[in-house]
């Protein structure tokens, strides 16, 4: 597109706009939306990016339009953590992986997870002692990592949590870094950065081969769960199996896509309920009312509508998918203006989920927006936490029933507050919006 077509924010000779973006990059897209609209001009170095502020726009691109892109390089960068998976692969590849996988995720196969979260939970909450101080972000972090390894891959991380943390971390700062810079130093020159992503990369592989590797020299009758459709899956026209890489990248792509993004959305849950003491109550209320004191099941889910209210009302102020691009491959029109091969197309959930003339008072917790038909009422993507379009997040029901069967379990027991102490809570946005340098809570019994 010609630049001079659409504008943006003035930005510096040689950087452009990518200075003020990385410093803080969710008041500069919302700043950026807010004074030019529905498509607002950026360039980081040589690269130009287009902010897409209106909803029927993100829809065609992620919907109607959506043959003609392709992911955005952020994630054409985390190929270096997960390869070739379901997440950033493109075209007849992904159709196949994704009818292979998607009947893992619906919603009568993971009904048979519910279970295995709560032990998860309760076995989390029972390591609690009354009135002691937690990093919640870590609880949350080793709850989600635990549940995906054993409901899509039947098995116990062995290997010491805190090394996967610290990998996870590394491995996503390194890919964030590298999806808004625009010079690419080769992943093989040994900078630092380079060494200890590497090593981060090591140590995950490690633990997603010695998974496999359990399975397959397990003499147990196959189960059903992703890790045995992976391992069987046969193609229809030539009937091989998938090699070891591509089950490696798949599993390490759920590992990864599953559960950080749930663990960041549970940390602000907890957040945003301790500073909301008229939601803690009306939610206590109503697990009170529905559970009597036994512990939540599947069937519960339905009448535990508030609790799911309070997990849509976080992912709407605190989108763990902060933001997804796309390229465009060929010649696009949207909105009347013509995209060329090659350009980037950027949509913020934080940005659109903050508008005021789709939700009122945007910046307060207010579960009870999502009682009535504001979701008819909207634009379809004017709230998009999981994407949409052939592309959406496979794991979508999975996560909403995980965070709210933890959420109702944390809250039956227990009510956080913030440390006493406790620094500003900002939300910082990394491949995931989390907030920043944790959460210190202290856990008291109900
Ligand atoms: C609150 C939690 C979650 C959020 C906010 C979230 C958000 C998203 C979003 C926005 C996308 C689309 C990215 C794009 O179009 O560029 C996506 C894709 C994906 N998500 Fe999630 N996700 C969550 C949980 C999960 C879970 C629990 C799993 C797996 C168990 C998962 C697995 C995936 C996969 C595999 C994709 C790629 C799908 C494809 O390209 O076909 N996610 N997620």
């Amino acid at each position: 597109m010609n630049e001079l077509e659409v504008l943006g924010p003035k930005g510096l000779p040689i950087t452009g706009n990518l200075l003020s973006f990385r410093k803080n990059p969710l008041e500069f897209l919302q700043q950026a939306a807010r004074e030019y609209g529905d498509i607002v001009h950026l360039r980081f170095g040589p690269r130009h990016l287009y902010l897409i502020n209106n909803p029927d726009y993100i829809k065609d691109i992620l919907v109607t339009k959506q043959a003609h892109f392709q992911k955005g390089k952020g994630l054409q960068v985390a190929k270096a953590v997960v390869g070739e998976g379901i997440l950033t692969s493109e075209g007849k590849h992904h159709m196949r992986q994704r009818r292979l996988m998607q009947p893992s995720f619906r919603q009568n196969h993971i009904k048979l997870y519910a279970d295995t979260m709560v032990n998860y939970g309760e076995a989390m909450i029972g390591q609690w002692q009354n009135g002691e101080e937690r990093m919640i972000t870590k609880d949350m972090m080793e709850l989600t990592l635990a549940i995906i390894t054993k409901t899509m891959f039947g098995t116990d991380i062995k290997e010491n949590t805190d090394d996967i943390g610290h990998a996870i971390e590394v491995g996503l700062k390194y890919v964030s870094r590298r999806a808004s810079s625009f010079i690419d130093i080769p992943q093989n020159i040994p900078t630092r950065s380079n060494r200890e992503f590497k090593e981060a990369a090591q140590t995950l592989d490690r633990v997603i081969y010695s998974i496999i590797e359990e399975r397959r020299k397990s003499k147990e009758p196959s189960r059903d769960d992703l890790l045995s459709m992976l391992l069987a899956a046969r193609d229809e026209e030539d009937n091989t199996g998938m090699t070891d890489k591509q089950v490696r990248d798949e599993v390490m792509t759920i590992f990864v896509a599953g559960h950080e993004t749930t663990a960041n959305t549970l940390s602000w849950t907890l957040y945003l309920l301790s500073q909301n003491p008229k939601a803690e109550e009306k939610l206590w209320k109503e697990i009170d009312r529905v559970l009597s004191g036994r512990r939540v099941t599947f069937e519960d889910l339905p009448e535990l509508k508030y609790a799911e209210n309070i997990i849509w009302e976080a992912l709407r102020l605190y989108p763990a998918a902060w933001a997804i691009n796309r390229e465009a491959i060929d010649e696009v029109e949207i909105g009347g203006y013509t995209f060329k091969p090659g350009e980037t197309l950027m949509m913020s959930q934080y940005v659109m989920h903050r508008r005021p003339e789709y939700f009122e008072r945007p910046d307060e917790f207010h579960p009870e927006r999502f009682e009535g038909n504001l979701l008819k009422e909207i634009p379809q993507f004017a709230f998009f936490p999981f994407g949409g379009g052939p592309r959406i997040c496979i794991g979508n029901h999975f996560a909403i029933m995980e965070a709210t069967l933890i959420l109702v379990t944390i809250a039956q027991k227990f009510r956080l507050r913030l440390a006493v102490g406790h620094h500003s809570v900002e939300p910082e946005p990394v491949v995931t919006l989390r907030p920043k340098n944790g959460l210190r809570m202290i856990v008291e019994e109900r």
